[in-house]
């Protein structure tokens, strides 16, 4: 469907673009194309004939371009971590506009904790010992407010003292991690084993409702395992193992062996059926994997977890947008194999990490061959179990599974940029709606959009040209005047929360495919991606999240979180390091971003 004339007037429009920038008489054209080509709505098994390019404005460069990229990101963390350190530190974040300060996560100077180890890794030897004055004075049992969020300290602070000790071996950042852990160890549900959503380290008292979402109740074994092992702490290794025998034999026959959103922490059963690997999920099913990786692939349980998971992930949750068949991921309620007629096609930044995830475990599991691991998809997907849903098994049995979740990962991954790369700002939105050709996936003709669907029938055709969802698409940036008039139907969605909060999920799966593939062309992505951080969220205290990233210059928000000390300047800091210090197959980090070392 590239060849629509559509959408060669919005290539040819992009290809004029840079030397003819601002012409009126091609953007009247272009608008005049536009308008009168009929929308097509016919057929949404796409013809895959698009030739596969390289988008044109990325080119690879030399090593020491590269050195000076990462020196580059290393000056951006230290605006950032300096502008900190004068105007919030001990509090948790800088306001990066009106040099302000907000304790948004208990007071304790979260973002100091959460930028220990990216100093580490970028060699900022006084920042660090800055940093760790201030991390030895913190009293965990005062908070401000009283409550304590569980997952969100876990996460960062917890995270970023374990790192921290992983790379520095400074004994006092374990005695810390102990202390921290030993004061939230009230919030778990002894029985499942669940965590409450906060509780009061000075009182012990837990706040919070029965039922938990999945990513705050199941987002802690990395930490409690790792911990354990340099405590060597039964208890705290009990933490994650008791979580994980209820996780493991949770009734999940409605949703196909996948973790709903909703759980009762009492029971430890799930409470309603609806799947997301976004909001609310996305870290439980990251850990899956990563356990099983941190355990030095012991952990067999967590393993099989994450087959399930993946498994029904690629049958059920992802789809291909009508027109420039971008793949994506999205959420259902109760799902079937036949339809899932729920889903909201929203697609969100957040669940940007699933790429990269998909391609770790393309990378280290023998995919191909899982019986070598004990593990028989047909008994996984049992259906007597999992009923209809458990089909799915099979039909991905007719795939050489690794590279399944290696052109899944692809797909996505390019998604996740196209999103960036689309925009006047060059960053990507928060959220995006999908367009869809029929209103009800139901009632079209047996149409679908499910890439799995797309997938069968290119497969049955004789696997003959692209794979859908793999195509190489060309940005499409409208100017002011085009989206003045109305246009912007071409992106096949629409911005649904339009702000980039300097988050990292896009730039933590380009950096995994650059490290798993070795393909330059992720690692110049991650460099535009980069340029449009500096250009667009700069300011002279920090850096600050944007409002709408389809306005040039975008409006600001006062807010610079600690993730993007964390997660996105290190990630990219990696990308552009010729050696990578804390390789893939060494290093397993948590969903802050904080590496720990597998444990052998
Ligand atoms: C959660 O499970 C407990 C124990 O089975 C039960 O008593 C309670 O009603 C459940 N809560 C909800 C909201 O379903
Ligand atoms: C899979 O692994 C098993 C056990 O190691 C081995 O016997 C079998 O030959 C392998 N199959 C393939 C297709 O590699």
């Amino acid at each position: 469907m590239w060849a629509t004339p559509l959408h060669r007037a919005f290539r040819s429009s992009l290809l004029l673009r840079n030397t003819i920038y601002g012409s009126l008489i091609l953007l009247a054209l272009t608008t005049l194309m536009y308008i009168k080509t009929p929308t097509s709505t016919t057929s949404i098994i796409p013809h895959y004939t698009q030739p596969s390019e390289p988008p044109r404005e990325l080119e690879d460069v030399s090593i020491a371009e590269w050195v000076r990229r990462s020196v580059q990101v290393k000056q951006a963390f230290l605006h950032a971590y300096r502008n900190y350190e004068r105007f919030a530190a001990p509090h948790d974040e800088l306001k990066p506009l009106t040099q302000g300060k907000v304790d948004n996560f208990n007071g304790w100077g979260v973002s100091a904790f959460d930028s220990l180890d990216t100093m580490l890794l970028m060699n900022l030897d006084d920042e660090y010992t800055r940093a760790l004055d201030l991390v030895k004075k913190v009293n965990f049992k005062k908070s401000e407010p009283r409550f304590v969020p569980f997952f969100e300290t876990i996460i960062r602070y917890l995270g970023g003292l374990l790192s921290a000790y992983a790379l520095s071996k400074d004994q006092i950042l374990v005695s810390r991690a102990q202390d921290l852990a030993k004061a939230l160890d009230p919030v778990f549900n002894k029985r499942t084993g669940m965590p409450y959503y906060s509780v009061d380290p000075s009182s012990g008292e837990t706040l919070g409702p029965q039922l938990g979402i999945l990513a705050e109740i199941a987002s802690l074994q990395l930490e409690y395992t790792y911990l354990a092992k340099l405590t060597k702490s039964k208890h705290f290794l009990s933490r994650s193992q008791t979580l994980m025998k209820t996780l493991s034999s949770a009734n999940l026959q409605h949703t196909g062996g996948m973790f709903p959103i909703q759980w009762n922490i009492t029971s430890g059963e799930p409470f309603a059926y609806r799947l997301s690997v976004g909001a609310q999920a996305d870290s439980a099913h990251e850990y899956l994997l990563k356990l099983y990786l941190l355990t030095g692939k012991k952990d067999k349980r967590s393993l099989e977890m994450y087959i399930r998971a993946t498994t029904h992930i690629i049958n059920n949750l992802l789809y291909l947008s009508p027109t420039r068949h971008l793949l994506y991921v999205t959420d259902s309620d109760m799902p079937t194999f036949d339809r899932a007629s729920s889903t909201t096609h929203i697609f969100e930044h957040l669940s940007c990490f699933l790429p990269g995830l998909l391609a770790l475990g393309a990378h280290t599991l023998p995919l191909n061959n899982l019986t070598r691991l004990g593990i028989n998809l047909d008994v996984l997907g049992n259906e007597k179990l999992y009923g209809h849903v458990g089909k799915g098994y099979h039909r991905l049995k007719k795939y050489n599974l690794k590279e399944l979740h290696m052109w899944a990962a692809e797909g996505l991954a390019k998604t996740c940029w196209i999103t960036y790369a689309d925009q006047p700002t060059g960053l990507g939105p928060d959220e995006i709606m999908m367009a869809t050709v029929h209103k009800n996936v139901a009632d079209a003709n047996g149409d679908s959009y499910l890439w799995m669907d797309a997938l069968d029938k290119w497969k049955k055709s004789g696997g003959h040209g692209v794979i859908p969802g793999l195509a190489d698409h060309q940005p499409i940036i409208y100017t002011e005047f085009e989206r003045s008039r109305g246009t912007g139907k071409g992106h096949d969605y629409e911005l649904r929360k339009p702000g980039y909060l300097l988050r990292p999920e896009t730039i933590e799966s380009i950096y995994l495919m650059w490290r798993i593939t070795g393909d330059w062309k992720w690692r110049a992505r991650g460099w535009t991606i980069f340029e449009a951080i500096e250009k667009q969220t700069k300011t002279r205290y920090g850096y600050a999240s944007v409002l709408s990233v389809d306005t040039v210059p975008p409006a600001l928000s006062d807010s610079m979180p600690s993730y993007f000390l964390a997660e996105t300047l290190k990630y990219l800091y990696l990308m552009f390091l010729e050696d990578d210090p804390v390789s893939l197959d060494k290093w397993v980090f948590n969903t802050e971003a904080h590496a720990f070392p597998v444990l052998v």
